[in-house]
């Protein structure tokens, strides 16, 4: 019974933990949009509105590929050199010319929270402009 009880009591400092914390990298991801297509070899850039004014960096920006349940990693960090600023509300990336065509692509952002941020699936492919 009183095991049942700091059980119960657990649950709700998590719940309580949960509805503080805003479970995402303090950013909304603007670009790239639902459904956007880019071709390799082309800058494009990312681009996101502040959520949370306490998270400042965005540690790790990884590009990601499949269902949700069973994403695969593709590109660990595209952050070349470090964090970047939230504040800096957008990173150009140049897509690599290796990656494979496909249109379950997104990305991960990693802030400094420890929380993460996923835009919606785009399209990656194979020649010409952004659109
Ligand atoms: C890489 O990071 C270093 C140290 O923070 C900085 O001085 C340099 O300007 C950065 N280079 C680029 C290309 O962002
Ligand atoms: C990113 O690309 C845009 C469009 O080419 C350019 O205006 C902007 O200066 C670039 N930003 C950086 C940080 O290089």
């Amino acid at each position: 019974m009183k095991f049942a009880l700091v059980s119960f009591l657990t649950l709700c400092v998590s719940v309580v933990t949960f509805a503080q914390n805003p479970m995402n990298a303090g950013i909304a991801s603007t670009h790239p949009p639902l459904n956007s297509v880019v071709a390799r070899s082309f800058e494009y850039t990312i681009r996101w509105g502040i959520t949370d004014e306490n998270a400042k960096f965005i540690d790790t920006i990884s590009v990601i590929k499949g269902e949700a349940l069973a994403l695969d990693v593709i590109i660990p960090n595209i952050l070349t050199n470090a964090s970047i600023a939230i504040s800096d509300l957008s990173y150009n990336w140049t897509i690599p010319a290796t990656l494979t065509p496909g249109a379950d692509y997104s990305l991960r952002f990693i802030g400094d929270n420890s929380d993460t941020t996923y835009p919606p699936y785009f399209s990656i492919k194979q020649f010409g402009p952004v659109h």
